[in-house]
């Protein structure tokens, strides 16, 4: 069963940390969340916690949260997710481990996330846009849903089993800073072939149509030892509402106009994606 507003966080709150100062919180007045130092943080009715009331961040529109929502539940991101959770599962020793999906966006993976690991672990699903997390919390699931920056994340030092960073960027440093001594990064990047057929169709307007996770590795492995690598890449037929839908989900289309794109002969999609995982060094 799920639970809403404080119940949720009431038995986590040992795991939480004051994004701010790093002390414990603990559950105040049955609506919010409070430091020693007195920072406070509401939650929301929903199910979720506000760690950072005064971002106004909105690099993403709610119209990009909303196409991806469409994109996931048609099924064209089932085999990364499954991919994703079974790649963790293979070096996560403990039954009941803590999870974290930073930079979650509107919580598809932390939900499948929740799902593949069950009752018995502790999910924590965490993004700056509070629009996506509106979308993550509703209707009601088990995933404890966080509005927060992943460079001050509001967990103790030392208590995640992984961190999954999918599709969105990275504090490597923070990372280590949450995770167990033997926790791993479950990184996922676009592959080479990440929805060819569009960046195809505007490759007069993107810097450079043809795209490499190289750098992204690259820098991973600056901090973390790769223990594997899995590629992911499948070829789906397309209506032209999911075609929209892949032209408004995907940061790489910012800033190009798509009323110039010739679209008609798009008849499919590639989903390619890159999964890292990695342990920290030393
Ligand atoms: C391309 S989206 C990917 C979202 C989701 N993981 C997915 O694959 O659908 C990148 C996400 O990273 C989030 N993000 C960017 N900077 C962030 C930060 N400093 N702290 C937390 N989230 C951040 C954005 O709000 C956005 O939801
Ligand atoms: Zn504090």
């Amino acid at each position: 069963m799920s639970e809403s507003g404080i119940r949720k966080f009431e038995k986590i709150a040992p795991l939480l940390g004051c994004p701010l100062c790093g002390n414990a919180l603990a559950p105040q007045n049955g609506a919010s969340l409070v430091c020693a130092r007195g920072h406070c943080f509401d939650v929301a009715k929903k199910g979720y916690v506000n760690f950072a009331p005064q971002k106004k961040h909105r690099m993403y529109e709610a119209a990009l949260f909303e196409s991806r929502q469409r994109a996931f539940l048609a099924g064209f991101y089932e085999t990364p997710l499954q991919a994703l959770c079974e790649a963790a599962a293979r070096y996560i020793g403990t039954t009941a481990p803590v999870l974290v999906d930073a930079g979650c966006g509107e919580g598809y993976y932390a939900l499948g996330i929740r799902r593949f690991f069950g009752e018995e672990a502790e999910v924590f699903g965490l993004d700056i846009e509070k629009d996506a997390i509106h979308l993550a919390a509703r209707g009601g699931n088990d995933v404890k849903w966080l509005v927060a920056d992943l460079s001050r994340i509001p967990l103790k030092d030392g208590c995640v089993d992984a961190v999954f960073n999918i599709f969105s960027p990275a504090n490597y440093a923070e990372f280590r800073r949450v995770l167990k001594q033997n926790g791993i990064v479950v990184k996922a990047v676009p592959g080479e072939h990440y929805l060819t057929e569009i960046r195809q169709a505007a490759a007069e307007q993107l810097k450079s149509s043809a795209y490499s996770p190289a750098r992204v590795a690259d820098h991973f492995e600056g901090y973390l030892s790769t223990v594997e690598r899995v590629r992911v890449k499948n070829t789906f037929p397309l209506t032209r509402e999911q075609l929209f839908d892949f032209l408004t989900l995907t940061p790489m289309m910012f800033g190009v106009d798509k009323a110039k794109l010739k679209t008609e002969d798009i008849h499919e999609i590639t989903i390619d994606v890159e999964i890292l995982v990695g342990v920290y060094r030393g």
